[in-house]
This record gives structure tokens, sequence and C-alpha cells, in this order.
């Protein structure tokens, strides 16, 4: 039990509730963040005349000492310690002495920990990403080499019209598109500076705010030194944009679930993605797909967890924001693993092409082409609909599809039927004829898939850091 106040106190802390206040054992996560955090705060504290030369250079060096003695294993995080910045702070003290009590100085652990936090952060955002970047590059390959894979698409998970893989993914590619501009979004509005707020009215001592955003390569320091300690907001938007994304993946391992079902047999998984059954030997389960849809649940949780903390906080810091780190932290591992699984799990995937086409010929995907060869042939769409309508009726007492119908057949529904009805309603016809832009037909889908190429080539993040970089220097 180590603790760095205790000077208005009487009595020790009781060991229950000692334990019970602690974070180090989950915010220790935060150690370079922190460590560099206090890099920069003496290095400003020494340009504005607050800190000796000689301070700076002896607390510097000891931070960076501690640093690479954490990270080489020489020294562990002494978990007897409150919190992260104790550890720090009373382990510099220890090696340089009577410096190592100055580092503290206009800083109070509020805006230490908002700090650490928000440059944490910063870093999963882009991490997140860089890997969500992966999945699409991954999605685009399918796309680009699926684009006559013909295969059903879905409404009420009943077969609808015939559409191609490529398409299909297509829908995904967007959806995880759009995650990444969230995420960018989230990027550049949370890149404020909050150290230098104190804990919560901001300091007596002529701190260089500035000087350290940008040491800290931030857009800027924040602008009112309350909300700079009891902002989570930030942290919010990337938990609701890791539900989004999860949400987004979940859907896709749905399908890859029901894809995988002994029933449709459109993909078969690859064996290193797959378990199987510890008593029926002919089990092979798609048992990453179903831990992505589950794991979906703790991620939301998570969101919910932090949006529930937050929404009865009185201004400014209360203890109850600690609560932010530990779901936080699982929902950005569990995001992250879940996107690089996904990854390799449909990247190793094979489809069963002759199934996903022949799924496609049954189930009268091609209905709605049916009535509109109709249409073509001078017959209104609602007359043309009840005509089909009657021939589909037909087809079922028959167990037939349209296109296996004679002629003669189609003549004693309707005569408007001729020779041309069958390349009409031919899965690659259907597919073909959609050139509308986002619909399946090859032409279009090429169209779109250079211009993903094209977003693939750029990365809003690294572009963002990149002109901040410019700005700064
Ligand atoms: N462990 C604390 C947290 O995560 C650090 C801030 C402590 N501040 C305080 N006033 N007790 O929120």
């Amino acid at each position: 039990m180590a603790q760095l106040w205790g000077g208005r106190f009487t009595k020790q802390t009781d060991q229950l509730v000692f334990d019970f206040n602690a974070s180090i054992t989950f915010d220790k996560r935060l150690f370079h963040e922190d460590v560099t955090g206090s890099i920069v705060h003496a290095t400003m504290l020494a340009k504005q005349g607050i800190l000796t030369e000689e301070e700076r250079k002896s607390i510097v060096e000891g931070l960076t000492g501690i640093l690479e003695d954490v990270d080489d294993g020489t020294l562990a995080i002494d978990e007897t310690q409150e919190d992260i910045h104790s550890f720090v702070e009373a382990t510099l003290i220890d090696r340089i002495g009577d410096a190592g009590k100055k580092l503290h100085t206009g800083r109070s652990r509020n805006d230490q920990v908002a700090l650490d936090m928000r440059l944490y952060t910063r870093a999963r955002v882009a991490e997140i990403d860089g890997l969500l970047k992966k999945l699409l590059e991954a999605i685009l390959d399918t796309m680009e080499n699926n684009l006559d894979t013909y295969m059903p698409g879905f409404t009420h998970l009943q077969k609808a019209q015939p559409i191609t893989l490529a398409h299909h993914y297509g829908a995904y590619f967007e959806m995880f598109k759009r995650d990444r501009q969230r995420l960018t979004d989230i990027y550049k509005r949370m890149n404020y500076c909050p150290l230098g707020a104190g804990a919560l009215a901001g300091t007596t001592y002529p701190l260089d705010r500035e000087y350290t955003a940008r040491l800290l390569r931030f857009e800027g320091p924040t602008l009112n030194s309350i909300d700079s300690v009891a902002d989570r907001d930030y942290l919010i938007e990337f938990l609701s944009a890791l539900s989004t994304i999860m949400m987004h993946l979940s859907r896709f391992s749905e399908e890859i679930i029901i894809w995988n079902s002994n029933e449709y047999q459109f993909v078969e998984l690859d064996d290193a993605y797959s378990t199987g059954s510890s008593i029926m030997p002919q089990k092979k389960n798609p048992d990453i797909a179903e831990l992505v849809r589950g794991k979906t649940g703790r991620v939301y949780g998570a969101l919910m967890a932090l949006l529930t903390t937050m929404k009865g906080l009185p201004l400014a810091y209360n203890k109850d924001m600690q609560e932010d780190k530990e779901m936080a932290f699982d929902a950005m591992d569990t995001a992250a693993d879940c996107i690089t699984l996904f990854t390799g799990m449909i990247q190793t995937m094979k489809f069963r092409k002759d199934r996903m086409a022949k799924s496609a010929m049954n189930g009268f995907t091609n209905a709605t082409d049916a009535a509109d060869y109709l249409v073509g042939k001078g017959v209104p769409f609602r007359d043309a609909h009840g005509i089909i309508g009657r021939l589909v009726l037909y087809c079922i007492e028959k167990d037939t599809s349209i296109d296996a119908l004679s002629l003669e057949e189609l003549h004693s529904i309707s005569d408007k039927f001729d020779e041309d009805i069958y390349d009409a309603i031919s899965l690659k016809t259907c597919v073909e004829k959609r050139l509308t832009i986002g619909a399946p037909g090859e032409k279009m889908m090429k169209q779109v898939i250079e211009k993903n190429k094209e977003y693939l080539k750029n990365d809003a993040i690294e572009e963002y850091q990149q002109s901040l970089e410019d700005r700064l220097s």
C-alpha cells in the first residue's frame, strides 16, 4: 500500500479501501503514455523557467530510464502503488531524489489521467483504422475475383433476386468504409490536449499549454479546464464506433454461419478457422464467426457502461470516472482481435460457386426479370406481376423453375412469351442488365471497384497526421 497523499490524514487507509480505490492493476496499461506526458510536462516547465535546466535533465533522464527498465523487464510495475501515475512518480523520486518531487508542479492526476487516456485512445483509434483497412483490402480482393459468381440476393432471408458475390461483399465494403470515416472524425475531434487543466481550474504557474500540445502532436490545448478533466465524450464516441464495427462484423458473421450450414453450403471455412466437436465426429463448426457475433455483446456493454457511469456526474472530476478504463480496454482489445481474426477467416474461406449459382437458379429469383420481360412486350407491370405470379404457382405445383418450362407451357399462361424469354431470364442476363449505379452488373461493379481502389490508396488518419506535422513544424 503506497500513496502520494496522506498529509492531511491521521489514520492509515484500510487495506480493503485501498484495494477498492486502486487502479494500477488496469491503468498500468497507460505506463508509456504516462511517462511520455511527464517528459513533455517537465520539458515545458523548464522552458517556462519553473524548473531549472538541471532539474529538467535529471527528470527526463530518470523517466527515460524507468521507461527502458520496465520495457526490458528489469523493473516491474509495483502493484502496491495506487495507480500508474503514483508508480512513475514514486519510482522517479526514488531514483533521482528531490528533483523528482518537482515533476508534479502545475499538474493534477486529473489532467494527467485525462491526457494518458486520450493519448492511449488516440493510438488505438489509428490502430483499429489500420485493421479495418486490411479487412477492406481482403473484401475488395474477393470482389475483384467474383464479378460473375452468381448467388441469390435475399430479403426476409428468402431468395429475392440474383446478385453476385462481388455485389454482396460490396455492401460490407461500404459499411466498413463508413466505420473508418467515423474513426477519422473521432480522431480529429479528440485531438486536443487536456494537460495543464490541473485539478479543474488551471494553475497559477505560467504553463505554456500550446507548447505542451504541440510536443504531444495535438491540434492545440483544450479550451476549458473543467471540461478537460470531466470529458469522456471521445471515449464514448470511440466505443460507439467500435459497437457499430462489431455490429457489422456480427451481421457478416451471421451470414457466414448460414452460408457454412449443411443446408446452404455456399462456403467452406478453412480448417484453421473452424473447430470440431468432442462427441460428433462429422462436425466442423464456424466458431470464429460465432465468437465474433457473440463478442459484439461485450463491446456494446462497454458503451452502455460508460454512458451510464457518466450520466449523473456533476462537474468536474469524480472518481466514478476511473471506471472509464477496464471495459473500454476490453472493448478495444476485443474489436481489434475480432477484425483481425475475421479478416483471416474470410481470406482463407472457399466459395462453392456451383452451389451458389444453383441456389440462385432455384427459388424464382428471376421472377422480377420475367415480369420485366412481359413489360417489354407491352404488358402493363401490374398485369405482368399477376401473370408471373400464376406462372410461379404453376412451377411450384410441378416442382420446376420458370426457365425449365417449355414455350408451350409458358403460352398456356400468356401468349406474350417468345423464344427470347430464356435468354432474358437467365442468371447472367438478370445480373448483367442491372447497370444502374450501385447495381450488380459487371460493368457497374468494375467502376465501383475502381473507386474503392482509389479510396484505399489514401489513408485519412495518416493524411491528417501528416498535415498536422506540417503545420506544427
Ligand atoms: N486513477 C484515477 C483515474 O483513473 C486517476 C485520477 C485520480 N484523481 C483523483 N482525484 N483521485 O481516474
